[in-house]
């Protein structure tokens, strides 16, 4: 049988070499429960002293004191090595190259109609326009009446406005946002209506829902020249510099005279295309000087007022603009349709 001073020697010599070993935590905690554990060999060496000559109990007991001494250092050296080559390693594993391109999140981009929108905004903001937004649910005296379209138009009948009940409808066009600007606002001023608008309607060019901007201006002496010069401006900022613009005769209940707006065709710059059908020009909104009844009807004076006013197809614009040919695809709300249209 080994004596307790051999044994010392041994379990220093067998764990000098168990620590140079061990490489991980739980190896560490292992052996130390088999060294310094409850039943780990040095604490049981403790237990062989009772057996010990009384005489050499003093000095084995030392023995046994210092070797666990020892074996303490010996752990919490180990352990620091252990944790430090383990915090390591979870550098290298963890590591992040912040010079890696990141990951693209798809995220679409604004609805070619918002852009549009925005841009007319901001193009008649800068010529002095506000922007008002009506109801989309109107009444039928401000979506009609007070337009002065007569009981018999064709846009009264059931099969083209959607009806609430006989006097609530959802309006037809963002024409009814003139009447409430007019009878609250204190003229002179230049408006934008901008809004969606609810029709019938339902095939490539048309949808139950669209979108319209109006706008409208209230002052002293307006002429159709003065219409001209602010929708040229208008055409020359949203589509090319030398863009064109002309004036067609037309007719609608809320102006006199009125007319339709035709730009140069913005795919071949007015040589003939299939856009434009080979006529060189396109068709974007109506106009006309507000006709003195709408005037009236709104509580001013005609002899002293006079008004301009026209309206767009929001989404027409923006098909041109972007080269749609199927008014759906601006509603479907296709990311990757969308996605195209990413700032
Ligand atoms: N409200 C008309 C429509 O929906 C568009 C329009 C034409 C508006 C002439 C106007 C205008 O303000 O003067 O077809």
């Amino acid at each position: 049988m080994l004596s307790v001073e051999e044994k010392i020697l041994e379990i220093r010599s067998k764990m000098t070499a168990d620590l140079e070993s061990v490489s991980s935590s739980e190896g560490l905690t292992r052996l130390w429960g088999e060294y310094l554990g409850k039943s780990g060999c040095v604490t049981m060496l403790s237990r062989e002293l009772g057996k010990a000559a009384p005489a050499d109990r003093p000095a084995l007991g030392k023995a046994i004191n210092a070797l666990r001494g020892w074996a303490e250092e010996q752990f919490k050296a180990a352990e620091s090595a252990v944790k430090q080559r383990e915090l390591e390693e979870r550098y290298l594993r963890e590591a992040v190259d912040v010079t890696m391109p990141g990951e693209d999140l798809p995220v679409g981009g604004l609805n070619p109609v918002t852009i549009v929108r925005r841009q007319l905004i901001d193009v008649f903001g800068g010529l002095g326009f506000k922007v008002y937004e009506g109801p989309e649910i109107e009444d039928d005296y401000h979506n009609f009446t007070a337009l002065n379209t007569p009981m018999e138009h064709p846009a009264r009948d059931k099969q083209d406005t959607f009806y609430i009940n006989d006097d609530l409808l959802l309006r037809t066009h963002t024409s009814p946002g003139q009447i409430r600007v007019m009878e609250s606002w204190e003229p002179p001023f230049k408006v934008l209506v901008p809004g969606r608008v609810f029709r019938c309607d339902d095939d490539a060019t048309h949808t139950p829902m669209f979108h319209q901007m109006e706008g409208l201006v209230i002052d002293k002496n307006l002429s159709l020249c003065d219409l001209h010069g602010l929708l040229d401006t208008m055409a020359k900022a949203m589509f090319t510099p030398d863009t064109k613009t002309r004036f067609r005769p037309s007719y609608f209940p809320f102006t006199e005279p009125s007319v339709e707006v035709d730009v140069s065709c913005c795919e071949c710059g007015g040589k003939g295309c299939s856009l434009c059908k080979g006529t060189g020009w396109i068709e974007i909104l109506g106009g006309g000087v507000v006709n003195r009844k709408v005037i009236e009807n709104c509580g001013l004076n005609p002899d002293e007022w006079s008004g301009l006013a026209f309206g767009f197809g929001l989404d027409r614009i923006s098909m041109l603009k972007y080269g749609v040919n199927n008014i759906h695809i601006l509603f479907d709300g296709d990311t990757r349709i969308l996605s195209q249209f990413k700032k």
